[in-house]
């Protein structure tokens, strides 16, 4: 299996290099590409570490050997959010990033799952996919925007708040990936009850999560630590279905369209991706209330992302 990371000399693209040199199966390799000249030494400082993980680095004019072949692709590459800045503000910068990547992706592994971290979320699923329509190879259920962020960012704070071990709580959150298009079902949070106030609290704090961190590293960027490690968990789900493992994981992907044409939602993974896109089950008033506020938000991030790249 070869598994890819464009981006990879970046703050995600490092934190989630590590943990996949540390964590994929014995065999892998492990595929490094960054602009950025210090990519071949991230590659070199990553091979000292003693796993069966062979781990390869690529600059600039590199790109094609980087991926040719790749099973997973995982795309960081972009401009992290400063404060004051929305993660739709990155829209510009990040838009035209992922088209050219995405463009290389079709030409050099169109079979591969394809995980997309780049802000917006909600945008640039929708460029990559019109990106691998243009070139013929678009598969929905092997495109993903990367929300594992919002899932570990809920049981944590749901965790928190109740005094609970964070890896026993599981919330489901659906929607997209981005402020109130982030939307945690906390109606469905196995054993755990949730006063309004809580609610609405919990909510809120889930959706501004990223802006917490923006605002605490004061200049320095967003969540780089704990979005490789979302991701991280989300590649070796991909990973572990590839080689015939059934796991459900949370992700932002094309369904049926009866919410949006992009859905975060449970889905099932098999060795070609999507096998299922599960539903997401009964919603409180609170949460219907909150999903019907937000979808033509949510509609408008995808069609700025199909008009950018048809333009
Ligand atoms: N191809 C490959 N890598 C690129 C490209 C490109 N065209 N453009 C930029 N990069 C690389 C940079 O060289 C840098 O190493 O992407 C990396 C981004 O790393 P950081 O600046 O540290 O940003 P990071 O915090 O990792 O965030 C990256 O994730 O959440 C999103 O909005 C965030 O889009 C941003 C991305």
């Amino acid at each position: 299996m070869k598994v890819a990371v464009l981006g990879a000399a970046g703050g995600i693209g490092q934190a989630l290099s590590l943990l996949l040199k540390t964590q994929l199966p014995a065999g892998t390799e492990l595929s490094l590409f960054d602009i950025a000249p210090v990519t071949p030494g991230v590659a070199v400082d990553l091979s000292h570490i003693p796993t069966a993980v062979d781990v390869k680095g690529y600059g600039q004019d590199d790109l094609d050997v980087a991926l040719k072949g790749a099973d997973i692709v995982l795309i960081p590459a972009g401009v992290p959010r400063k404060p004051g800045m929305d993660r739709s503000d990155l829209f510009n910068m990040n838009a035209g990033i992922i088209k050219n990547l995405v463009e290389a992706v079709a030409d050099n592994c169109p079979k591969a799952c394809v995980g997309i971290i780049t802000n917006p979320v909600n945008t640039t699923v929708a460029i990559a996919a019109e990106v691998l329509k243009q070139k013929g190879v678009y598969d929905k259920n092997k495109l993903f925007g990367v929300t594992t962020l919002d899932v570990i960012r809920a049981e944590t704070f749901v965790a928190e708040l109740k005094g609970l071990n964070p890896e026993n709580v599981h919330v489901p959150v659906i929607g997209g990936h981005s402020g109130t298009t982030i939307l945690p079902l906390l109606s469905q949070v196995p054993g755990i009850q949730f006063s309004d106030d809580e609610i609405k609290q919990l909510t809120h704090r889930i959706q501004n999560a990223g802006t917490e961190v923006v605002e605490a590293k004061a200049g320095g960027g967003s969540a780089t630590l704990s979005m490789g490690q979302a991701a991280a968990r989300f590649c070796l789900s991909l990973a572990k279905a590839k080689q015939g493992e059934e796991v459900t994981e949370y992700a932002y992907v094309e369904g049926d369209g009866s919410d949006a044409q992009f859905f975060a939602q449970a889905v099932r993974l098999g060795t070609d991706g999507i096998l299922e896109i599960l539903p997401y089950g009964e919603l409180s008033d609170f949460e219907t209330k909150a999903k019907a506020d937000m979808l033509d938000g949510l509609k408008g991030d995808i069609q700025t992302g199909i008009e950018f790249a048809n333009k």
